[in-house]
Formats: C-alpha cells, sequence, structure tokens
C-alpha cells in the first residue's frame, strides 16, 4: 500500500515536473544556419528549451493560416516583414511590445507601427557569377533593366512568391518603382530570361554560385554569405533604386506557451542573441541599435533604398491579389 502511494506521488511529481518546463515551439524563416544555433544559445541563457521548424516566409504565413483555430507555434522569428503585417492584420499574431523597444532602429519601428517587431533589415540586389556571365559575353547589370536584355536567356535564378517572401519582396519592389502595369510586363520579359524559380528565397544564390545560372535576384546578405562559403559571386544594388526588407518576429495569438514565448521574444532582440547571425553568416543589419553591424553587411547607406509602401503591401489582399496575379499571367506563359 506504501509502495503503491509512493508510487502514485512520484508519477504526480513528475507529471507536475513535467507540465512545468517550458518550451518554445517556433516557426524560422531566416538561414537554416540561424535558426538552428537559436536553440542551444536560448537554453544556456534561459533554461528554456526551443524546438523549430524552418519554412519560408509565404510558406510560413501559411502555416499560420492553417492553424489559426488550434495553434501550434508559439513564436514566428524571421522572414520578410509583409507576411508578418498580414499574419498581424489577419488576427494570427498578436502585437508585443518588448521591453527593448526604444532601443530598436527608428526607422524600423516608425515603418511598422504597433504590428509585429522588427527582427532585422536588408535590401534586395543581384548575386551574380561573373565568370558565367564572361562566358555567354554579357556585362555585368547594374539595373533592373538590364536584366530583360535576351542575351541573358536561361541566366537567371529568383524565388516564387508563392513560397518565398524574398521573391514577394521583388514584386512589390518593382511594382513600387515601375507602376502595377509596367511592372507586369517587366516581369513577363524578366520571366523569358528566369531558367528557374526556387522555394526559398536564398537558393538563387547557390545555383549562381555553382554557374546554374549567372544571376540570382535575392537579398543582398545571402549573396554575402555564399561569396564567403567561397563562390565566385559579387553582389549589385540595382541602379534604379532597390526594395528592402523588414524582417519580422511575432507572438502567435494563442500561443500554447505563451509566458516562454515571451522569453524567448525579449531574449531574442537583445545585442548577445542578435549577434549570434552573423556568426553563421547572416549579415543582414539587426534591429536592436545596440547590436553591432557586421563588418560583412551591405552598407545600407550607399544603397538606392525605395520608400518602400509597407502598409499598403504588406495588406494581405493586396499581397494575395499580386502574388496571383504573377501566378496566373505571369509563370504559365511559355519560355
Ligand atoms: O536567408 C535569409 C533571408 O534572406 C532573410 O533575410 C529573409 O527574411 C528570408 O531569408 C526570406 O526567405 P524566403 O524568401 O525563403 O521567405
Amino acid at each position: 500500500m506504501r509502495r503503491l502511494f509512493l508510487g502514485v506521488a512520484l508519477s504526480l511529481l513528475l507529471f507536475a515536473g513535467i507540465g512545468n518546463a517550458q518550451r518554445v515551439n517556433l516557426l524560422c524563416s531566416p538561414d537554416l544556419a540561424w535558426c538552428e544555433a537559436l536553440g542551444p544559445a536560448f537554453k544556456a541563457a534561459t533554461g528554456i528549451d526551443l524546438e523549430f521548424i524552418r519554412l519560408g516566409s509565404s510558406e510560413a504565413l501559411a502555416r499560420l493560416r492553417a492553424e489559426a483555430a488550434n495553434p501550434v507555434f508559439d513564436v514566428w522569428f524571421g522572414g520578410t516583414g509583409d507576411p508578418h503585417l498580414a499574419a498581424f492584420n489577419e488576427g494570427l499574431t498578436e502585437f508585443y511590445k518588448p521591453s527593448s523597444w526604444d532601443d530598436l532602429l527608428p526607422s524600423l519601428t516608425k515603418s511598422v507601427g504597433e504590428t509585429y517587431i522588427p527582427l532585422y533589415t536588408g535590401a534586395l540586389g543581384f548575386v551574380i557569377n561573373e565568370g558565367i556571365l564572361a562566358e555567354h559575353g554579357v556585362a555585368t547589370p547594374q539595373c533592373w533593366a538590364d536584366m530583360t536584355n535576351p542575351a541573358l536567356k536561361n541566366l537567371i535564378a529568383m524565388p516564387d512568391p508563392n513560397a518565398s517572401g524574398t521573391a514577394y519582396t521583388a514584386i512589390a519592389t518593382l511594382v513600387q518603382i515601375m507602376g502595377e502595369d509596367a511592372a507586369f510586363e517587366y516581369l513577363a520579359a524578366l520571366h523569358q530570361n528566369v531558367q528557374q524559380y526556387t522555394r526559398s528565397g536564398a537558393a538563387p544564390g547557390q545555383l549562381a554560385g555553382r554557374g546554374d545560372v549567372a544571376i540570382a535576384i535575392q537579398f543582398m546578405h545571402d549573396g554575402v554569405k555564399f561569396a564567403e562559403e567561397g563562390f565566385p559571386l559579387t553582389v549589385v544594388a540595382p541602379c534604379e533604386g532597390t526594395g528592402f526588407e523588414i524582417g519580422g518576429l511575432s507572438l502567435v495569438k494563442g500561443a500554447p506557451e505563451r509566458d516562454a514565448a515571451i522569453k524567448f521574444i525579449e531574449w531574442a532582440l537583445t545585442p548577445e542573441a542578435q549577434m549570434i547571425a552573423a556568426t553563421v553568416g547572416s549579415y543582414q543589419v539587426q534591429s536592436n541599435s545596440k547590436t553591432p553591424v557586421p563588418a560583412a553587411a551591405p552598407d545600407l547607406d550607399t544603397i538606392k533604398l525605395i520608400d518602400y509602401d509597407f502598409a499598403k503591401y504588406g495588406d494581405p489582399a493586396e499581397r494575395d491579389r499580386l502574388v496571383s496575379k504573377w501566378t496566373n499571367e505571369i509563370f504559365p506563359q511559355p519560355r
């Protein structure tokens, strides 16, 4: 009887312990190496476990939509800002104001307002394998306009906006630079030169690095990473101007581990946590003004950035409309 009582008591204690153990379930959208580095550092800093799944920005948004009635994730870390804004507007995430809010770069907090938390920023550009261009006798493109040169047929890779936030940023950027009609004419001409649309925003740079294509349209910081890894790549900022992302950090509405999620958000915005990114080759400019900007990060002060309208192009209806228009009108065109 005594043994039985002790057994039951022990099980109850164990159960209570398990119930109290905190674990953050993270939806992680930046480079895999950065996602992988978060868990051990967060555990060392707080004792809390972290698990993650890596999904591109648009796929992550789709996942949150599918799980809205029964959320599985606690925090969405990284990925382009537009889908974070869409998630907020759709009630999939809630705004949490971190204690470090006033330390975040004012240009970023002003642009997004109290919708999601800015995590980093970085500009879109061309990542170029000049050796492959030389084999085809084509000069290095400096402008969006150069990219529709028929001599570049099959030499460009870019991501697919149905899966990648980078690709949506590119489409929204072109619409803002050229106006919608001209941008879609441009995308149709560009389509003639695109050899591959990839699921992930960073993948085009790997194709360019291996010489499968000559040019990748993607965030410049991803190109810097691949160049550092030894791929023969250079990075160009388009002469007409370019769009940029304000990568997001969001608390999932109805997060199963809300307290642990908030502890993660607080930690993720510290300079110590943000400095992890550069140690694994992620060279975005981090949002906390106290986090040193890595020497390798593309210098945003020297790049012509457009006045990106985050409110308009993060609106879910506008985002879905532009992605559907590209999917129905551009992607099916023969090339
Ligand atoms: O690889 C890092 C990165 O470019 C981030 O800066 C960006 O937020 C994210 O990837 C976008 O990924 P995707 O285009 O696959 O959604």
